[in-house]
């Protein structure tokens, strides 16, 4: 496994590989593996024959400076999950490599980014926008691998790649849990053991929604989740929004709308938890 830093010797590896009509799998992290990265690598091994994985923790994407100090980094680690993993080239920049000048990209999604974390982390979706584009303009993979946990990233990712015509085919992967159904998430390694049951309950709740929808009105069931979360010890909602799973608008009338999906994000202290739910 290949690990390297410059872009220059990305672009150098690239060329040859691509020379050999070798396919490129890529998998954008910001470290502190889990499962569900790791399940990300494992399709791009399975679809692609180069596997390159990036580590970089994307300082322009974080509105909150304690939230990228406490970010957990776990490189060590992380290189060797990788390898296991058969990962071809682990990319990781630093900081001078990705940004020598502060970056002044201005993307707009238009309604994608004025809802959900586009109002709870202003300016992140841009951040995100500007690190996945370079990314994606150095490597221009066949294909790149995001998680379905992150699902309003996915779908401004899935937009990013249409507007700006990118070759490479965006592959959508399902939510991976730890057997109490919290999803995984780097952040999880802030939460002690107990707060990780605790925030078991979010699966659980917008499961018991699931069942709900049918026969309950959209207020009804925002009502039912506030009340659930506000009910855990040091849980609070940021939101709750049900919407179209393509558009991400709020939908007025579960029965006449195709493509349901729940969204969620709490603050369990002061870690800022996400996850979402399909209906129909
Ligand atoms: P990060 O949070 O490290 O996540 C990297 C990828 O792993 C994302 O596509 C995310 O959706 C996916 N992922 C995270 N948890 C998952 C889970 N439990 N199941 C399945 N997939 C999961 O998302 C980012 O980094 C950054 O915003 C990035 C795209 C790398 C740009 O900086």
């Amino acid at each position: 496994m290949l690990i390297i830093k410059k872009i220059d010797e990305l672009k150098d590896v690239l060329f040859r590989v691509k020379s050999n009509g070798k396919s490129v799998g890529f998998v954008p992290t910001m470290g502190a593996l889990h499962a569900g990265h790791l399940s990300l690598v494992g399709y791009a091994r399975k679809e692609t024959e180069i596997v390159i994985c990036s580590i970089f923790v994307n300082p322009v994407q974080f509105n909150n400076p304690s939230d990228l100090t406490n970010y957990p980094r776990t490189f060590t680690d992380d290189v060797v999950l990788l390898q296991e993993q058969q990962v071809d080239v682990v990319f990781v920049p630093d900081i001078q490599e990705v940004y020598p000048e502060s970056p002044q990209e201005v993307y707009h999604f238009d309604a994608l980014e004025t809802i959900m974390e586009g109002i709870a982390r202003p300016n992140h979706f841009n951040g995100v926008a500007t690190i996945v584009k370079r990314l994606l303009d150095w490597i221009e993979p066949d294909k790149a691998y995001f998680g379905e946990k992150d699902y309003q990233q996915l779908v401004i990712i899935k937009q990013l790649v249409k507007d700006y015509k990118l070759s490479t085919k965006i592959i959508s992967c399902p939510t991976i849990r730890e057997t109490n159904g919290l999803a995984m998430s780097s952040r999880n390694r802030l939460l002690s053991e107990n707060e990780r049951e605790i925030a078991a309950n979010i699966w659980r709740i917008l499961q018991k929604t699931r069942e709900l929808i049918a026969t309950h009105s959209i207020p009804q069931i925002k009502d039912f989740v506030a009340t659930q979360i506000a009910a855990l010890p040091n849980m609070r909602l940021d939101y709750f929004e049900i919407s179209e799973n393509k558009t991400l608008q709020p939908v007025q009338n579960f029965k006449d709308a195709e493509g349901v999906m729940g969204f969620i994000a709490v603050f369990l202290r002061d870690v800022r938890l996400i996850d979402n739910i399909c209906y129909k």
